[in-house]
């Protein structure tokens, strides 16, 4: 559910679930960290493209997933995190393609990215406060550093939507454009047309120490993971379910 191929030095990873809007389930979260940790020392990736399909980047993590571990498993040996953490170490760059629904992680996971081509349909939100949740993927700390704190607490703390346009403004997209996926491709082959090394240096200098990333990935994951057992989580991941089931 997540494929793979690589052309011209560019590692295409596209969520490929799209009946269920590329909602992420725990094997796709598992597929999506392999790739990442491997690239890291695979001098074949010069450079990776996450994508979906036209109208759903992802609908964010499967809900079903969710309720089916609550409280059950120890949350630090999830997929989900071991996706989360190897999104923090990534050493190779990275560009989304945006086209439709990117809610809850696929909201946060751009915020890893070092390139974001949306499409006018984007759809982007991470309604976890509503869910009774809170922000995951490092993004309480990327979110405000990307957009500043108001317009962060927007999006993460009260759960607005923010359309392509919205999310450029913000800094969260570089480039607002009808056909994301082929202008993303684009990049990622220019990116990986450079030389690689010269490369690598110049995205960690951008990027600075990440331990504060990785500790906040942690921090936030614990809080994440006793927030999954509340009773006003429960009820709306149940109202969703019903929702479904209907
Ligand atoms: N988990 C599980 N299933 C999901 C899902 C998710 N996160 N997102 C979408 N789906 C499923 C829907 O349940 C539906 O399945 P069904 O056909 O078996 O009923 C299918 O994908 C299509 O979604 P649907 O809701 O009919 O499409 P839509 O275009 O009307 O809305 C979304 C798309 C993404 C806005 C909507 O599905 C949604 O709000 N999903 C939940 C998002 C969410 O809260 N994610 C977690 C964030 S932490």
């Amino acid at each position: 559910m997540i494929s793979q191929s690589l052309e011209n030095g560019v590692r295409i990873l596209r969520m490929d679930r799209p009946d269920k809007k590329n909602a992420l389930t725990g094997d796709m979260y598992t597929a999506l960290a392999e790739a990442f940790e491997t690239a890291n020392d695979d001098p074949e990736v010069r450079c990776q493209l996450l994508c979906g399909h036209p109208g759903a980047f992802t609908g964010g993590n499967d809900i079903g997933d969710f309720l089916s571990y609550a409280g059950k498993v120890e949350m630090g040996k999830t997929p989900v995190i071991r996706f989360l953490r190897a999104l923090a170490r990534n050493e190779k760059p990275l560009v989304a393609a945006v086209d439709g629904v990117a809610i809850g992680i696929g909201t946060t996971l751009l915020m890893h990215c070092d390139m974001v081509f949306a499409a006018p349909n984007a759809v982007i939100r991470s309604p976890f406060v509503d869910l009774g949740l809170v922000p995951e993927a490092g993004s309480s700390l990327l979110g405000p550093m990307i957009m500043g704190h108001a317009r962060a607490f927007e999006l993460l703390c009260l759960g607005r939507t923010f359309s392509a346009e919205k999310a450029l403004q913000a800094g969260l997209v570089n480039e607002v454009v009808e056909d994301a996926e082929a202008a993303a491709r684009q990049c990622a082959e220019e990116i990986a047309a450079k030389p690689p090394e010269a490369m690598r240096l110049s995205r960690k200098l951008l990027r600075g120490n990440t331990q504060h990333l990785e500790d906040r990935v942690e921090e936030e994951a614990a809080i994440f993971a006793s927030r999954l057992t509340a009773p006003e989580t429960i009820a709306a991941f149940q109202a969703f379910m019903m929702k479904k089931s209907k």
